[in-house]
């Protein structure tokens, strides 16, 4: 039997992009900080997918909506992160700049890159369940930088070394 700690030890060389899903729920904002998700699934129709664990309190809230928004945390937005995964559910927003679209889709006007999705489909995945959003509108800022997060730490990208 592989141990939970192994297993994130392990893992946690594989560096990985963060993004927010958030979405408004009866005139609150709800968040859910992610570094399960995955672009690239599938471009006709375009898909991206995400892992949430089953003790997730924010995930069956978000799951029913029309719309989420996803958006890609960039350098300098650790701080952000770090707030926006707080056990403290209802601080998450303080202060953020955020918009929200007619379908309460909420995205995080400083991101790299930021879409509305809807719901595709789901898998149960052991201890977390696989979805397959579909990309409905998105935006990019061209040169912006990535965060990611690698061994257990936000980082900046440096130069690659090939
Ligand atoms: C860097 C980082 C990455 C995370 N990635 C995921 C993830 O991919 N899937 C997930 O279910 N939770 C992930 N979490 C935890 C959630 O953001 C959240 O803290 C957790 O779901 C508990 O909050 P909730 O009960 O409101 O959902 C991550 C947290 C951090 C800080």
């Amino acid at each position: 039997m592989l141990s939970e700690a192994t297993l994130r030890e392990a893992f946690s060389h594989f560096p990985q992009g963060v993004v927010l899903v958030a979405a408004e729920i009866d005139g609150a904002p709800h968040a859910l900080i992610a570094s399960t998700f995955t672009v690239g699934v599938s471009l006709d129709p375009p898909l991206v997918s995400l892992a949430v664990q089953h003790t997730s309190q924010t995930w069956p809230l978000l799951r029913d909506r029309p719309r989420l928004g996803v958006s890609l945390l960039g350098r300098g937005q650790s701080s952000i992160t770090r707030q926006l995964a707080s056990t403290d559910r209802r601080s998450r927003f303080a202060g953020l700049d955020i918009t929200t679209d007619e379908d309460g889709a909420i995205t995080l006007r400083s991101a790299p890159a930021r879409m509305t999705t809807s719901f595709h489909d789901q898998m149960p995945a052991g201890d977390h369940d696989l979805t397959l959003l579909e990309v409905r509108s998105i935006e990019s800022v061209p040169g912006a930088d990535a965060m990611v997060f690698h061994r257990s730490t936000f980082r900046g990208l440096g130069d690659l070394d090939g």
